[in-house]
C-alpha cells in the first residue's frame, strides 16, 4: 500500500480507503456484523487506513457497524464521516445545517462510531445557500477546538462546485470530496486544480463510476429495485455507462490487471488526489480494491506521496 499526506493535514493516508455507503443497505444487500468485521480485518491486513462513512448511510447504521469492527484498533484509523443529512427510509432523507441539529449529529456519530473523535468531519453535499448558514462553520470550529472534530472537509455534490471548493480555507476545511473517475472527469477543469492551488487533501469518491468500471456489468444487467444506483441510473445512462467501459477496456486496460485496479490507479494518476474511496461489499473486493495502492502505475513522485 502506498500512502499520500492529506493536503495541510498532519494526517497520512492510504490511498486506497473504504467507501462504506453499502453498509447503509440501500445496495441491495443488508450486512451482518461479522462479515463487516472481516472487511476491516481485510483492509487494515492490506495496509488500508483510511474510512469514508456518512451520518445517512442507513440511519448511523454504517458507522455503527464501522465502530463496532474497529473498537480494538481505532487509534489505527481514519475516519472520514459526515453531516448534514437525515435517513428517514431507504433512498429517502432531508437536510439540515442548523448548527443546533448539526451538534446533535456529531453526538449521534461519535456514539455510532464507538469513539471521541473524528478524524475528518464533512459538509455533506448541500448547497450554496446551506453553505453559508450563519453560525454553522463558527459551532463547527469550537468542536475542532473541543478535540471533537481533527478536521473539517467538504464533500461537494456538483464535480464542479467551485463555489465552495474557493470558500475551503476560509472556513478551515482542509479537504475536498468530490466524484472523479474515468467516465467522469469534470472536475478536472475547475475543482482539482483550485484544490492544488489551497493545498487541499482530495478524496476522489465514485472511482469505480458506481461499479461500472469494474466491467463486469453487462447490457443485460439492470439494477434491482432494491439497489440505490436503480434510483438515478435508467436504461440510457446504464447502456452508455457500460458501452463506454467495454470501449475502454479494450483500449486502456492492459490485461494483466482487473479493470476495477487500473480504474482506481487511474484516477491515483492525477496529482491532486490524495485517496480514491470504492465502496466495497464483499471481503474480495476489499483485498481487489486495496491491491490497486501498490500497483507501480501509482507512482511515488506523486506531489502527495509520504511514508507510513
Ligand atoms: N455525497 C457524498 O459525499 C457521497 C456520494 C456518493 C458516494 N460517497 C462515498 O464514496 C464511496 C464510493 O462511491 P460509490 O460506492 O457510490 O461508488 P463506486 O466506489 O464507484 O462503486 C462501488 C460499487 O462498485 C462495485 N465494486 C466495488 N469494488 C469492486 C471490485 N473490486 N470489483 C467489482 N466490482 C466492485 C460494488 O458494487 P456491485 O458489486 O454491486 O457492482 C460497489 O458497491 C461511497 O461508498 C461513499 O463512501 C459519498
Amino acid at each position: 500500500m502506498k500512502y499520500r499526506r492529506l493536503g495541510k493535514t498532519e494526517l497520512k493516508v492510504s490511498v486506497v480507503g473504504m467507501g462504506t455507503w453499502q453498509f447503509g443497505g440501500e445496495w441491495a444487500k443488508n450486512f451482518e456484523q461479522a462479515e463487516v468485521n472481516n472487511m476491516f480485518a481485510a483492509a487494515k491486513d492490506s495496509g488500508m487506513n483510511l474510512i469514508d462513512t456518512a451520518e445517512c448511510y442507513g440511519d448511523h447504521l454504517s458507522e455503527q457497524f464501522i465502530g463496532a469492527a474497529i473498537e480494538g484498533n481505532r487509534e489505527d484509523w481514519i475516519v472520514a464521516t459526515k453531516f448534514g443529512h437525515k435517513f428517514h427510509d431507504l433512498f429517502e432523507r432531508d437536510t439540515t445545517y442548523d448548527p443546533t441539529l448539526i451538534i446533535q449529529q456529531l453526538e449521534d456519530s461519535l456514539k455510532a462510531l464507538r469513539t471521541d473523535y473524528i478524524d475528518l468531519y464533512q459538509f455533506h453535499s448541500g448547497n450554496d445557500e446551506m453553505f453559508q448558514t450563519p453560525g454553522l462553520w463558527e459551532m463547527l470550529e469550537k468542536q475542532v477546538a473541543a478535540g471533537k472534530i481533527r478536521h473539517l472537509g467538504i464533500s461537494i455534490g456538483s464535480n464542479q462546485n467551485i463555489f465552495q471548493t474557493e470558500l475551503a480555507s476560509s472556513v478551515n476545511a482542509k479537504t475536498i470530496q468530490v466524484v472523479y473517475n474515468r467516465l467522469d472527469r469534470a472536475s478536472e477543469e475547475q475543482v482539482l486544480p483550485q484544490c492544488i492551488k489551497q493545498d487541499l487533501g482530495v478524496l476522489a469518491r465514485v472511482p469505480l463510476a458506481s461499479g461500472f468500471l469494474s466491467g463486469k456489468y453487462t447490457e443485460q444487467d439492470a439494477f434491482d429495485q432494491t439497489d440505490v444506483r436503480s434510483q438515478w441510473i435508467d436504461d440510457t445512462k446504464r447502456l452508455n455507462a457500460i458501452r463506454q467501459a467495454i470501449e475502454i477496456k479494450k483500449n486502456e486496460v492492459s490485461q494483466d490487471v482487473p479493470m476495477a485496479q487500473w480504474a482506481l490507479a487511474w484516477v491515483l494518476k492525477n496529482d491532486a488526489v490524495t485517496s480514491v474511496i470504492p465502496g466495497c461489499k464483499t471481503v474480495e473486493q476489499v483485498k481487489s480494491n486495496a491491491a490497486a495502492g501498490s500497483l507501480e502505475t501509482v507512482s511515488d513522485e506523486h506531489p502527495q506521496a509520504c511514508e507510513l
